[in-house]
């Protein structure tokens, strides 16, 4: 995440609208943005009324965010931090949008944010995030794109050029680097080494049950149809039980 081209980059697509209705639809009221980086997203889910305590651990992400009009408005808190900062039994709803669920690179961390998660939400509360079909193989993609995006420092409108780097696939953990030059030097101001991991669906539904998830849905595209096994992006849906059941 590189706050200053971030939001040049990535810009409105299918799967924020899919986000929005998914919320819609289950009628929240309080929820937590976790990874909200430069608060992309967050300051449209603030738009649509709802309370949002927003977190992320990149302090510059975060400095990005306030700086943002919408996000004075009174329903964000932001928090610079990570799912150890959200509070217990809070949230009607808890999002990771935008492949947040890759970042935790090893079992352990991984299953810490879902029980961290779980325990945050009020019974009945939607834990909701997407992440990459491994068996979709997206990196083969992005591997044949050499063309570098284009963005502009928003601060002194200098050109810039964002160029990937690709190390490649290794133990479900894809690597690969990202570097910010100024477009007529060529001079490079940021340099970043990104690494996502790729879990199976098998792997995920069995960690959110590991954690005390019992319904799960999930979405295979941005149209809420099923998985298949083509699917690029699984978006999970999963439901905290209502009511502790008497041992
Ligand atoms: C691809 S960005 C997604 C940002 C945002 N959700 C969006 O839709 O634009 C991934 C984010 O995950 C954040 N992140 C990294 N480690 C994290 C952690 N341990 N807990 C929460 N977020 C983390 C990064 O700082 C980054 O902002």
């Amino acid at each position: 995440m590189i706050p200053l081209v971030y939001d040049q980059v990535n810009r409105w697509g299918k799967d924020d609208a899919f986000f929005i209705a998914l919320l819609k639809k289950t009628g929240v009221k309080n929820i937590a943005d976790l990874g909200c980086g430069t608060g992309r997203l967050t300051t449209h889910f603030a738009k649509e009324g709802l309370h949002i305590t927003a977190i992320d651990p990149h302090e510059a992400a975060i400095a990005t965010a306030k700086r943002k009009k919408i996000s004075n408005c009174g329903k964000i808190t932001w928090i610079i931090g990570d799912s150890s900062k959200l509070h217990a039994n809070s949230y009607d709803a808890v999002i990771m949008t935008a492949n947040v669920a890759q970042v935790f690179l090893t079992n352990d961390s991984w299953q810490q944010v879902i029980a961290d998660v779980y325990h945050a939400l009020k019974p009945g509360g939607h834990f909701i995030f997407d992440t990459r079909n491994p068996q979709a193989k997206i990196w083969e993609q992005w591997e044949k794109d050499v063309t570098p995006d284009e963005a502009v420092n928003q601060e002194n409108g200098d050109p810039l050029e964002i160029w990937t780097s690709y190390e490649g696939f290794q133990n479900q953990i894809y690597t690969f680097y990202e570097t910010v030059k100024l477009a007529q030097s060529g001079k490079v101001i940021m340099k970043e080494k990104i690494q996502l991991k790729f879990r199976t669906y098998e792997e995920i539904h069995s960690s959110l049950r590991k954690a005390g998830f019992s319904q799960i849905h999930v979405y295979g595209d941005w149209e809420f149809q099923e998985p298949t096994a083509e699917t690029k992006s699984f978006i999970f849906h999963a439901e905290k039980r209502k009511t502790h059941h008497a041992q």
